[in-house]
């Protein structure tokens, strides 16, 4: 049969018929109809054609053993929070900048190494869905300077692990650690997708934020973010990764109890902040 127009998509859908891998055969078809969809759509004239190609390429020679452009790609486009929310997590993205292990630290340390940042401290609790305090949970947390850099981006100017670490909550599942006031910040622009948001006027900005990886013996673990209440970019977050629970207050506290629970002189900024794990699939009875 001539390969036409009308033609074309049950062309392709056809020579996907032997594959034994059925949700192969059915990722593949429906790549091809959406594709084929879009590609109907757009009408790409032979030099639109060849600079999405090009596109994809320089996508594709970004990427290296510490940057991984496809995954930004996702990012700027949804496509992370999508998947993620699709398969009913509440993790969010991960981003590029977890590219070490964390030291390990106590309960209490600060993850601020540099000392010219306006202090935080972080507390919360690290509990089961049903409220359950999950002690020893595995809290591994990053976060940029107040000027909105990752230890990973200043290498001359952040000591190793500096706003960094790898914390074991107490008994009643609790943490606690001192940081700095995070700052909003820039994903790398020095791409192509940072071409691709400058061609369609997007602003690249991350509103302010801790991340946290959180782990417990028979719970699905979770990547996610304490976002700062009234950070600028909170309602435009160039990844879609706010999400109306995980924006948190810093508060500024008088409380002399709690100051020296958390080792600080009050009054101190202090953003709290708790982590909920689901039942691991094969631990539910
Ligand atoms: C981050 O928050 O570190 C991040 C996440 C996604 C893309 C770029 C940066
Ligand atoms: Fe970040």
């Amino acid at each position: 049969m001539d390969f036409t127009v009308e033609t074309a998509t049950d062309a392709v859908l056809d020579s996907f018929r032997e594959t034994k891998d059925q949700r192969l055969r059915q990722v593949m078809e429906s790549l091809t109809r959406h594709l084929h969809g879009f590609v109907r759509d757009i009408e790409p004239t032979m030099e639109e054609w060849e600079a999405a190609i090009g596109f994809l390429t320089a996508v594709g020679q970004t990427c290296d053993d510490t940057r991984q452009e496809f995954v930004l790609l996702s990012d700027v486009l949804g496509v992370s929070m999508l998947v993620e929310t699709l398969n009913g997590a509440e993790s969010t993205v991960l981003g590029p900048f977890h590219m070490t292990v964390s030291p390990h630290r106590e309960l209490g340390e600060s993850i601020d190494l540099l000392g010219t940042g306006r202090p935080c401290v972080v507390s919360g609790r690290v509990t089961s869905a049903d409220g359950t305090p999950l002690p020893d949970a595995e809290l591994d947390v990053w976060q940029c300077t107040e000027d909105g850099f990752y230890e990973v981006q200043q290498p001359d100017v952040q000591p190793p692990g500096n706003g960094r670490g790898l914390f074991r909550t107490d008994d009643e599942g609790r943490f606690w650690f001192g940081g700095v006031v995070p700052s909003h910040y820039p994903i790398p622009t020095d791409g192509p997708v940072g071409s691709l948001l400058r061609a369609t006027g997007r602003h690249p900005y991350r509103p302010a934020h801790v991340h946290f990886i959180a782990r417990a013996d028979g719970h699905q673990p979770v990547t996610t973010h304490a976002f700062v209440a009234g950070s600028p970019y909170i309602d435009s977050d160039a990844v879609f990764a706010v999400k109306r629970g995980l924006i948190t207050d810093l508060t500024e506290s008088h409380d002399e109890r709690d100051a020296e629970r958390f080792g600080v002189r009050a009054p101190f900024t202090h953003a709290a902040f708790d982590i909920v794990l689901a039942t691991a699939p094969e631990a539910t009875p």
